[in-house]
């Protein structure tokens, strides 16, 4: 493919969305990547990505010029002009299950890499799902997925879903003291669903307490993301034990978890705050351009870390803890939080391409 810079040209599939629009905006000046194509519904298709998403746009920067005139392809119907453009797509697709997976497979069978934000393929046998500082080491599975497929250059990574991503990295930490229950209750943004506080007015001066689908996403992802690949297969981890209950709160950005959890062997508060003080991200030397420079902080302060005051930290990459206490039932119990739409969703998706760019799996095409 003819190309006119270093970087590598990006497509995104559902690029007029929530997340789509986040994508737009994390790669604006990004220094590996650079958006070629983008792509949405039929309804879209045709307009330029300033008059797609006219009336619409839901962020306080304005739409980069780099992508306000680019015409919107329709994700289903134009792949073979999406191909030629770009060396591989971000997908943040609204539609079904089973049409996302198809068109996921369709993309990577024409030899473009895939990384999603869906959770269509997040339980397909050969497919990593990717938190990069927790299990980076799943990329190998890539070249079976490859083998299985018959495909030689595309394939399907996803990441994992948001409200996972605020007491994951905090549990992560703490791996060594061998965590064996956990009780979480997350306290989730309505971005999350897609709404802004005009699309969802009834959130106003409410709580939900359900939020479909993602109680399970919530138990089952993590044993995925701490599970090991064996003679080629994902084997998934046993412990912790995870009990999840998600609440749809009033607010506009981040997603916060309070955490109960046992242990193999009690740790000290000392060596908890230790742990989370010190960990270093596995990422630190890769000079990935969206890595936090510390993915983990620990605020001392008793009504910290807050959704509105800490949600961006480390560019909205970071993830924050607070409130480390004893818990009568299970032993400990924090705070954690971390930004849904860019730690959580397409923000977490770059930096895991960046990881893919990083290791030698993404290309120019
Ligand atoms: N919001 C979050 O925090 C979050 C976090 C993690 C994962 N996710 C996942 O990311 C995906 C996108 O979420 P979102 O909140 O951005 O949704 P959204 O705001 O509803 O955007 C959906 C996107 O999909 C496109 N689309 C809808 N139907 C289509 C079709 N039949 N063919 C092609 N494109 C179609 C839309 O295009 P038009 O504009 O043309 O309709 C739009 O670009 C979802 O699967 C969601 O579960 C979201």
């Amino acid at each position: 493919m003819a190309k006119t810079t270093q970087k590598l040209s990006v497509g995104i599939l559902g690029a007029t969305g929530m997340v789509g629009q986040r994508f737009i905006t994390l790669l604006e000046n990004h220094p590996w990547f650079e958006v070629r194509a983008v792509a949405a519904s039929r309804s879209s298709a045709g307009k330029t990505y300033a008059e797609a998403v006219k009336g619409r746009w839901k962020y306080p920067t304005p739409i980069p010029s780099s992508v306000q005139d680019l015409i919107v392809y329709s994700a289903p119907d134009d792949v073979e002009k999406i191909v030629n453009h770009v060396d591989f797509v971000f997908s943040a697709i609204e539609m079904d299950k089973h049409a996302i997976q198809t068109l996921e497979e369709l993309y990577a069978s024409r030899g473009v890499p895939v990384v999603s934000n869906n959770s269509a393929h997040r339980w397909t046998a050969d497919v990593p799902m990717i938190l990069p500082e927790v299990n980076a080491s799943h990329l190998a599975m890539i070249p079976i997925q490859q083998k299985n497929r018959g495909w030689k250059t595309g394939f399907i990574v996803v990441k994992p879903n948001c409200s996972v991503q605020s007491y994951i990295p905090a549990l992560e930490a703490l791996k060594r003291f061998g965590p064996q229950k956990v009780i979480v209750s997350t306290l989730q943004a309505i971005s999350g669903a897609g709404k802004t506080f005009e699309t969802m007015p009834e959130i106003l001066d409410n709580v939900i307490p359900y939020i479909g689908g993602e109680e399970e996403k919530s138990e089952k992802e993590p044993m995925k993301i701490w599970g090991s690949i064996v003679k080629g297969k994902f084997k998934l981890a046993t412990a912790p034990k995870i009990s999840a209950t998600c609440i749809r709160v009033p607010v506009a950005d981040g997603h916060m978890a309070s955490v109960a959890v046992s242990f193999k062997t009690k740790p000290t508060r000392d060596a908890i705050l230790k742990a989370w003080r010190t960990y270093k991200s596995p990422l630190s030397g890769l000079g990935l351009p969206s890595a936090p420079e510390k993915f983990l902080t620990y605020f001392e302060e008793d009504n910290r870390p807050q959704t509105k005051l800490d949600r961006d930290i480390g560019r909205g990459m970071g993830v924050s803890v607070g409130r480390l206490r004893e818990d009568p039932i299970l032993g400990w119990k924090f705070i954690s939080l971390s930004h849904n739409t860019i730690r959580g969703a397409a923000g977490g998706a770059v930096l895991g391409a960046e990881l893919l760019k990083a290791k030698g799996y993404l290309k120019a095409r």
